[in-house]
C-alpha cells in the first residue's frame, strides 16, 4: 500500500507544479495513459489472489479517480489563467481612426442619395423597376399610342424581337415604373424612382446610358399647387441655397397639364451659379397625371388624381458639383473618381448636411 501512497504523493506534487497545459497532459499520460504507471498497476490485479484483490482493487480505482479529477481541476485553472493573460494582452483600441477608404462614391450615386434623403423628408419612398421594359409599360400605358410621333423622340434601343415578334426595349425613361406601381398598389402612392435610362444618343451633353429620378403622387386631393410646392422645396434643399424657379407650359403625353421647371442662374467666368441671375435653365418635366394613364392602370380618374415629375440626375450632379463634361462621368477613370467622388463613410442627411 505504501507503494500506492508514494505514487499518489508523486503525482499530486507534479500536478500542482504543472505550469502549462502541455506539461499537465504529459503528467496525465505518464500516470493514466495506456502505459501509464497507474494503468500498469491496474493490470497486475489479474494475477493477485482474491484476498489481495479485495484490498488492492478499490485502492487502485480510488487512486485513478483521484488523480484524474486532480488533473481536470488543474486543467480548468490553467485554462482560466491562459484566458486571463490573453484578455489582458490582446486589447483592441476602438478609438483608433478608420484608415481612409480607397473607394469613392460616384457623384451620380451621391446625388441620388441626396435626392432620396430630401424626398424621404417629404414622405416619399423609393420604388424601382426593370431596365429592360416592354412596349406597354414604356410607351402605350403612358399614353404614347402605337405610331405616336412622341415615340420617335425617344431614340429607343430595341432588343431582338422574340418568336411572336415582340420587341422589348431598354427603358427610355423611369416613367414605366409609375405604371408598374399604379397597377400593383392602391393609392395613396408617394414614390420616387431613381434609375438608369437609355437612349441611342451620344455627344457632349448626351450619353447612351443616363440616370433619372421620377416622382409620383396619387391620392384623391393632390393638385398642381402641391406639385409646385414639392418641387420648389426640393430644388432649394438640393442646391442648399434659395433657388428661384419658374414653371413653363409644356407637353408630355402622360401628364395634363404639363410643365417644365426652370431655375434662375448666372454665369461667372466658367462657373455656373444656380439660384439667382438673369438666365433660366430647364431642370425637369412635370404635370398632373393624365386621366388616360390612370385609366390604363385601372384607376378611376373621377376618384383619383395626382402629379408626376422626372429629371436627369447626371446634369444635376454636374451643376451642383461643377463637373464640366458628361462623358467623363462614365469613363471609369480612378483619377476622376478620386477628384469628384465622395467618401462612402459620410452619408447624405438633412441634419448635418447633404454633401
Ligand atoms: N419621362 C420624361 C422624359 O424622360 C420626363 C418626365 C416629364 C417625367 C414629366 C414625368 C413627368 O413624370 O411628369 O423625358
Amino acid at each position: 500500500m505504501s507503494e500506492l501512497d508514494d505514487l499518489k504523493t508523486k503525482y499530486v506534487k507534479q500536478i500542482e507544479a504543472a505550469s502549462d497545459l502541455a506539461s499537465l497532459d504529459a503528467i496525465r499520460v505518464a500516470a493514466l495513459g495506456k502505459k501509464g504507471e497507474i494503468s500498469l498497476q491496474m493490470r497486475t490485479l489479474g494475477q493477485m489472489s482474491p484476498a489481495e484483490k479485495k484490498v488492492m482493487g478499490p485502492a487502485l480505482n480510488g487512486l485513478k479517480t483521484e488523480i484524474s479529477s486532480l488533473v481536470e481541476s488543474r486543467k480548468t485553472t490553467l485554462e482560466t489563467q491562459a484566458l486571463n493573460i490573453a484578455l489582458a494582452n490582446e486589447t483592441l483600441d476602438m478609438s483608433l481612426p478608420v484608415p481612409t477608404p480607397q473607394g469613392r462614391l460616384h457623384p451620380v450615386m451621391q446625388v441620388m442619395e441626396e435626392m432620396a434623403v430630401i424626398f424621404a423628408d417629404q414622405g416619399f419612398r423609393v420604388a424601382e423597376g426593370p431596365d429592360i421594359e416592354d412596349d406597354f409599360h414604356n410607351f402605350t400605358a403612358l399614353n404614347f399610342p402605337p405610331g405616336h410621333p412622341a415615340r420617335d423622340m425617344h431614340d429607343t434601343f430595341f432588343l431582338k424581337p422574340d418568336s411572336s415578334g415582340n420587341k422589348m426595349v431598354l427603358r427610355t425613361h423611369t416613367s414605366p415604373v409609375q405604371i408598374r406601381t399604379m397597377m400593383s398598389q392602391k393609392p395613396p402612392i408617394r414614390i420616387i424612382i431613381p434609375g438608369r435610362t437609355y437612349r441611342c444618343d451620344s455627344d457632349q451633353t448626351h450619353t447612351p446610358m443616363f440616370h433619372q429620378v421620377e416622382g409620383l403622387v396619387i391620392d384623391k386631393t393632390t393638385h398642381m399647387g402641391h406639385l409646385k410646392g414639392c418641387l420648389m422645396d426640393f430644388i432649394s434643399a438640393f442646391f442648399e441655397t434659395d433657388v428661384e424657379v419658374r414653371f413653363r407650359p409644356h407637353h408630355f403625353p402622360f401628364t395634363e397639364p404639363s410643365a417644365e421647371m426652370d431655375v434662375r442662374y448666372e454665369r461667372v467666368g466658367n462657373e455656373i451659379r444656380i439660384g439667382q441671375g438673369d438666365e433660366w435653365m430647364e431642370i425637369l418635366g412635370c404635370g398632373m397625371v393624365h386621366p388616360d394613364v390612370l385609366r390604363n392602370c385601372g384607376l378611376d380618374p373621377d376618384e383619383y388624381q395626382g402629379f408626376a415629375f422626372g429629371m436627369g440626375v447626371d446634369r444635376l450632379a454636374m451643376l451642383k458639383y461643377g463637373i464640366p463634361d458628361l462623358r467623363d462621368m462614365f469613363a471609369p477613370d480612378p483619377r476622376w473618381l478620386g477628384h469628384y467622388g465622395f467618401s462612402p463613410l459620410l452619408q447624405a442627411n438633412l441634419a448635418t448636411g447633404l454633401s
